[in-house]
């Protein structure tokens, strides 16, 4: 198979910016470094070169703006603009963490409590429905810790086909299904913190059982207002547009970070026709992902972009006062398991 980083080369040697890769030897360009090589601020270089910017994103996964003049949040919402993207709102996606809007395209990234770590995933995953697009921007470092890491999946997926071969067979046959439970109000306590109204954009129970229905969801109503959902079976390995195959799931992050009830411990996850998922090989599945990581350490004015289907992210826990912020772009919709 192509490397498609490979062929993302000679795209990237026309881009007009300093590029560099402070990955590890034999990861490819990832991810590609962008510095200015002309006056302009981001937000028009990007603007000039998007069609190629994107071309690039799509062999590498994740390109990172440095050493740009810092134009704050509304910088960070005008470069979001300069690409041919449109927006994917916090407010129309399923996603299960706590947020806050900064624009109406800029929003918080997770509110959990700084000691948490994020483990690695692909943003909405486990949802139907899902951004192509993530964005980040650091408007205040962290005292101490705090960086993201990024894996890629393609190369995830290659190395959990040698390792694993039965449980990624069964991975693409069956696909994954995800419980989990929500809280009636705002939990900022946790990674998985909102709201079951919030999170399906209704203010009651009938109006709640109305879009689980329509999305496939199972569900039950348990004491003190907690909504506990199961999802329709969910692709597990997917493909890129170019058909390059990811491990595009949310069974990292699910495993070994959600926090959940005790009765809830080893049903949060099973393949899709409700088999269980071998504890063995998720244990497996997180050490090679956490293996395969590139540790982003911020600088305030950084911007990254990362293609979500290729790419996890997460957040290792940090002091001081850390504000990176998000925004998210084109919704997209998981095919069906077994046709990636
Ligand atoms: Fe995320």
């Amino acid at each position: 198979m192509t490397d498609p980083a490979a062929t993302a080369e000679p795209l990237i040697a026309d881009l007009p910016f300093q590029c560099s890769v402070p990955g590890r030897p034999g990861q490819g360009s990832f991810p590609l470094v962008l510095a200015p090589d002309r006056s302009g601020s981001l937000q028009e270089q990007v603007a000039a070169s998007a069609d190629k910017l994107l071309a690039v994103l799509e062999g590498c996964g994740a390109i990172l703006f440095r050493g740009f003049q810092d134009n704050g949040v509304q910088g960070f919402h005008e470069v979001m603009e300069a690409l041919p993207l449109p927006a994917f709102t916090y407010d129309e996606s399923l996603s299960n963490a706590v947020r806050r809007n900064r624009t109406d395209r800029v929003f918080t990234a997770n509110e959990a409590p700084p000691e948490l770590e994020i483990f690695l995933h692909h943003e909405m995953a486990q949802t139907p429905c899902f951004p192509r697009y993530l964005f980040f921007y650091c408007e205040k470092a962290p005292e101490t810790g705090g960086a993201t890491p990024l894996c890629r999946s393609d190369h995830l997926l290659a190395r959990l086909e040698q390792q694993l071969p039965e449980f990624i067979d069964r991975c693409r046959r069956l696909g994954v299904t995800y419980t989990h439970t929500m809280p009636g109000a705002p939990d900022e306590g946790s990674g998985q913190g909102r709201s079951w109204r919030d999170t399906l954009a209704v203010a009651d129970r009938d109006l709640a059982e109305k879009k689980l229905q329509s999305l496939g969801y199972q569900w039950l109503w348990q004491g003190d207002d907690e909504l506990r959902v199961t999802t329709p079976p969910l692709p597990a390995v997917s493909a890129t547009p170019s058909g390059e195959g990811v491990f595009f799931n949310q069974l990292v992050a699910a495993y070994a970070g959600w926090q959940h009830r005790p009765e809830d411990a080893g049903r949060m996850l099973s393949f899709g026709d409700g088999s269980a998922m071998p504890r063995p090989a998720l244990e497996q599945l997180v050490a090679t992902a956490y293996s395969e990581v590139y540790d982003h350490a911020w600088r305030p004015g950084d911007v990254i972009v990362i293609d979500n289907l290729r790419v996890m992210h997460g957040r290792r826990p940090f002091t001081g006062s850390r504000s990176v912020l998000a925004g998210l772009a084109v919704a997209s919709r998981h095919g069906v398991p077994g046709q990636a």
